[in-house]
């Protein structure tokens, strides 16, 4: 099944918003296979956004994700990469729908409390990135009642 690295930024974790990002993706039917709550060091926030190195936010981008802990998690589920990107919304909370977590919960992009792998590929790069020690696989009992 299709795995997602989502993660709740310094800002949605000291804003208490943990619990509300985790209640949408549970309630969705994805499943949790693996969190933490971590403080990662500069030299690893660059790698997780390497490919934006050169544009010009890119300082402060990283500033503000090593400001605190981040929750670190991945979920597993059908179509888990796109649907959770159409969940997170619009990178720009100004052009994010109402009904998605930037849409509802925030105002700026630099300040955009959550982030979601854009493909597969680089959900895996992410997931093996922030989880080396592996992640928890585990049978739920709401599957038959989640998938046909
Ligand atoms: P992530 O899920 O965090 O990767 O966001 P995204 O995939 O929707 O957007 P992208 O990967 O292009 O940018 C990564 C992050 O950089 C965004 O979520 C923002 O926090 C930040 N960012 C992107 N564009 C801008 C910008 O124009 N200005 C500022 N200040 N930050 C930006
Ligand atoms: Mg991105």
């Amino acid at each position: 099944m299709e795995r997602t690295y989502i993660m709740i930024k310094p800002d949605g974790v000291q804003r208490g918003l943990i619990g509300e990002i985790v209640k949408r993706f549970e309630s969705k039917g994805f499943k949790l296979v693996a969190m933490k709550l971590t403080k990662p060091s500069k030299e690893h926030m660059e790698e997780h956004y390497v490919d934006l190195k050169e544009k010009k936010f890119f300082p402060g981008l990283i500033e503000y994700m090593t400001s605190g802990p981040v929750c670190a998690m991945v979920w597993e589920g059908k179509g888990a990469v796109a649907t959770g990107r159409k969940m997170l919304g619009a990178t720009m909370p100004s052009e994010s729908d109402p009904g998605t977590i930037r849409g509802d919960l925030c105002i700026e992009v630099g300040r955009n409390i959550c982030h979601g792998s854009d493909s597969v590929d680089s959900a895996n790069k992410e997931i093996a990135h922030w989880f080396p020690e592996g992640i928890c696989e585990w049978e739920s009992c709401s599957k038959a009642w989640i998938y046909e």
